[in-house]
Order: C-alpha cells, then structure tokens, then sequence
C-alpha cells in the first residue's frame, strides 16, 4: 500500500498535480520536492496569493490540503527514501546543444532523477514518469536503476499529464481520461493497480486508461500533435479567409458542427504557444526521424512551419497595415502569456510578434494582468536578437491598460484575456493617433462596436 509521495519538480504540472491528490486522498503523504530554493520557499508563502503559479481555483486546493499532508520541501534525498510512489515532474525542454539540438528533449534533469533515486533508495519504490517524454525513455530510467547496485527492486510506470494551463485545477479533477502505462507481468500489474488505487479517489474508474508503457508514452507527444495541429489547420486557413471574403469563425463553425470533426481548438489566433506544444512535435518529428521515417517526420514539422508563419505574418500585418513603417510608432500590447488565466509565457506568440516589431525600430508598451515586468524582458532577452538596453529602450510595461493605449497608433491583442473585452473602448480610441488601429490576434473583441467607435479593426482570419 502506498503511503508517502513524492514528487520531484514542483513546477506547472508536478505543483497544482500534487496538490489535487492531497486535497482528494487525505490518507496519503504528498512531499512536493525542487532544487529551486526560491520556487519551494513561494510555495511555501504563507501568504497563498503568492504561490508561483497562478491557475483559477489553486489557492483553494493549496490551501486545504498545505502542511495537512501536502508538502514542499528542498529536501530531496529525504523525501525519495520516505516515499514509496516517486513522480518525475521535472522539465524537459528541447536540447540546446549537441546531438539532436532544436529538436529532441534534453532528458538531463530526468537523468538526474533517476539516478538521485537510484543512490538514494533504500526499500522497493514505483517510479512514475509526469514528465513528457520521448517514447522509450523508460527504458533509460530502468537501465539506471538497474545498476544501481543496491538490490532495491523498482516499477516504472508512465502516467503522462494532459492538463492545460489556465483551466489546470478543473482538468485535473475532471479528466476526460487517465493514462497509465506500465509493465505487462505481475509486478508491473501490480503498480499499475497502486496508481489506478490512487487517481480512483476522484476519477471514475472507466475514465482510468492502462496501457504497455510505450503506447503511454506516445501517446502524450501524438496527443500534443493533434491539438497542435488543429490550431495549425484552423490558421492556415485564416489567411485564405482574409483573401477571399470568407470569415474563420463562421467556417470554424460550421465545420465544427461535424461531430466527426467537432468544434473544439478550432480558435484562430496569432500562433500557439507554451511550453509544450512545439517541443512535442519537435521530438515527435525527432524521434520519425531517428527510425528513417522521413514522410511521418516533414508531415508533423508542417504543424510548426504554420504557426511560425502565423506569428510572422501578424507582426507583418501590423507592420503593412501602418503605412509600412512602425519606426518610432507606439505600439500597445494587450497580453502576454500565452494564453489566458495563466501567467507562463514560455513561447508566447507576443515574444516573437515584439521581437519583430522591435526589428522595425517600433516603441512596444505592454500590459498583462498577471505577467510581471521582468518576466517580459527576460523573454525578450532570452531570445539574443539584440542587446538588453535595446529591448529595453525599445519596450516599456506598464500597469495601467489605459496608459498602454495612451497616444498609441495601434493596440495589438495577443492574449485573450476576458477583461480586455470589457475595457471602455471609446475612451482608449480618443487617445489614441488616428487612424486608429486594432489588430486583434485572438478574435475577442465586437468588430461592429469598434468600428461604430472609429477604430480600423482587423482580425485573424476575415
Ligand atoms: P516547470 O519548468 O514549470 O517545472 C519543472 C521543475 O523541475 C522546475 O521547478 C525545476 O527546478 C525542477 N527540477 C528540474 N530538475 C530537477 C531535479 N533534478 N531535482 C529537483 N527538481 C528539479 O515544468 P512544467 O511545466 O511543470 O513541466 C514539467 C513536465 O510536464 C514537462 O515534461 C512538460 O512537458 C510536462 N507537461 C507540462 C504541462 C504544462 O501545462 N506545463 C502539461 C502537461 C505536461
Ligand atoms: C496543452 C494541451 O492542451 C494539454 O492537454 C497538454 O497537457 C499541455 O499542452 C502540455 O502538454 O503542456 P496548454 O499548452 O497549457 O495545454 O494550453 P492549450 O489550451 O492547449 O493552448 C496552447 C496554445 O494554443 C495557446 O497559445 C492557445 O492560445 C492556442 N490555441 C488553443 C489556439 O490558438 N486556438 C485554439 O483553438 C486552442
């Protein structure tokens, strides 16, 4: 029976994750573990507000089950040797260097995992990849633990997460389904049976998947692909809408009334971004490539190519659209996470959108409801395009969206924000140098009433 938990990596899916399963399973001990002092220690706020990570109802949850028996600690080789179920959490970003670099997974911090685990273990554990990761990679972690060399016998099992940001809490207490993936003998049944035992405290047991451990493991990178690839299709042919007349959300519509098709991730935008959506098709791509499979891997790098069109052709918009020049011109940004109710900007389309309207000598002001001023610049940095006082010379954040839009010529929206829909339009355009521009990379705002106002109104796909 399993009694303690422990998860390594207390980010975006090892946090809100871990802390479900304490709220929900009070007879459990759940130790949330990081190397990242800083990010325990906000955890550990007492002040719930200032958790790391801001998803709609999480404070809830933290704050039910915190120092019951969910736990964050620094405190790694402690927690391993007290938990008999170990999740792997941690990131696994696409490889900056050597073999593979720009495509595969960089499975170093996993490495690192197993093998803390493999040194540390003194009685029998089950090993449960959180983590996305290529297909096969549990054969890595069992050839670690195997040679660990102290008799401790391990399980491993893949248990990929299917949360999205900015809805976590209610997709991980509502599931469409559970995947756990493990080994097909006696022992690996019997993990699986730990881990279904665990998730079948609030999820019902017809919505808990198991699988071969492969098949788990694949299923998460092909999973990410289609939706990825939705968004793709869906933008690819917002441009066709924009030359011929047609309108995307009335071709969106009418396509997604198919239930063979079905209307959901069929939003037109700017590009989708996050964390994950581009590094799983990269690997999936990788990993086609790596058996010869070269068809499987050009159709899927497609998926890529398309968004990063979507994202440049945005900014070039912008760039047309004011007469050719944005050069000392001030552009408003509403939005930059990559999408709403979150605050993770990682490969946010208004990285790359401000990124190439500061190549254009551009003046960027920006405005989100949850990202910080020093999270926007180091995005920006992190990109190397130009020196740090450019980008800050170049960009401003400010905490008013009335002051963004101040004596702007064009407000661009890349996050689909909800208060951004409810801001006094009429009192932003007097403000503003006229023309006045919109440029609404996500399609939330009422056209008609813009264009009522004064506004010159373009969207994604009519
Ligand atoms: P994250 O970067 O937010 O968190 C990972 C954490 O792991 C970091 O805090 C880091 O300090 C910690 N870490 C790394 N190596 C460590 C080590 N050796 N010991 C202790 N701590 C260590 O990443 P994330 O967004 O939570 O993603 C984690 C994994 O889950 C990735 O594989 C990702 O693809 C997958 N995933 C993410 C999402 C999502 O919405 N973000 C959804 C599903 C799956
Ligand atoms: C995505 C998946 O939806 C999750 O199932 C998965 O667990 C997660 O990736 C992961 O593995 O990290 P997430 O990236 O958090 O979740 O958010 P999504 O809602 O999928 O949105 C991704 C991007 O696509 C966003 O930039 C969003 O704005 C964009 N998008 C989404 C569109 O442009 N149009 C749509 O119709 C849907």
């Amino acid at each position: 029976m399993i009694k303690n938990i422990c998860c390594i990596g207390a980010g975006y899916v090892g946090g809100p994750t871990m802390a479900i399963i304490a709220q929900k399973c009070p007879h459990l001990n759940v130790t949330v573990v990081d190397v990242d002092e800083a990010r325990i220690a906000e955890w550990n706020n007492v002040n719930l507000a200032a958790i790391p990570i801001y998803e709609p109802g999480l404070v809830t949850v933290v704050g039910e089950a915190r120092n019951r028996n969910l736990f964050f600690s620094t405190k790694v080789d402690e927690a391993i040797d007290e938990a008999d179920m170990i999740f792997i959490s941690v990131n696994t970003p696409t490889k900056t260097y050597g073999l593979g670099k720009g495509m595969t997974a960089d499975l170093k911090y996993v490495e690192l995992c197993a093998r803390q685990i493999a040194k540390v273990a003194k009685t029998d554990k089950i090993i449960v990849e959180k983590s996305t990761l290529p297909v096969r990679t549990a054969s890595t972690i069992k050839s670690i633990m195997e040679n660990s060399g102290n008799g401790v016998k391990f399980q491993i099992l893949s248990n990929p997460e299917f949360l999205a940001e900015g809805t976590a809490v209610n997709d991980l207490l509502y599931p469409d389904r559970v995947l756990i993936g493990g080994g097909t003998d006696e022992d690996g049944r019997r993990a699986i049976q730990e881990l279904v035992a665990i998730y079948s405290n609030w999820v019902p047991i017809e919505k808990i998947l198991t699988t071969n451990i492969w098949s788990s493991e694949l299923s998460k990178l092909v999973a990410n692909a289609f939706l990825a690839q939705r968004v793709s299709s869906i933008n690819s042919i917002s441009e066709l809408c924009e030359k011929t007349g047609a309108d995307i959300t009335e071709v969106a519509m009418a396509i997604g009334l198919d239930s063979r098709i079905g209307s959901k991730f069929l939003k037109a935008s700017v590009g989708f971004g996050g964390s994950c959506f581009q590094k799983d098709i990269l690997n999936l791509v990788y990993i086609a490539k790596s058996y010869g499979l070269d068809e499987v891997a050009t159709y899927w790098e497609q998926v890529i190519l398309m968004n990063d069109h979507q994202k440049r052709r945005f900014g070039q918009k912008i760039v047309k659209t004011l007469y050719n020049t944005v050069s000392g011109k001030k552009i408003a940004f509403l939005g930059w996470a990559f999408k709403k109710d979150t605050n993770d900007t990682r490969e946010s389309s208004a990285i790359f959108v401000a990124d190439a309207l500061l190549a254009e000598q551009g003046k960027v002001v920006v405005y989100d409801p949850k990202v910080n001023e020093n999270q926007i610049y180091t995005d920006l940095n992190y990109l190397g395009t130009r020196a740090e006082m450019a980008n800050q010379n170049g960009l401003t954040v400010l905490q008013d969206p009335y002051d963004v839009c101040r004596e702007a010529h064009a407000v661009a929206i890349l996050t689909e924000w909800d208060e951004f829909k409810h801001y006094d339009w009429e009192r932003i355009y007097h403000h503003m140098y006229k023309p006045a521009f919109i440029f609404d990379g996500r399609n939330i705002l009422n056209k008609k009433e813009l264009e009522n106002i004064g506004f010159v109104y373009y969207s994604i796909g009519s």
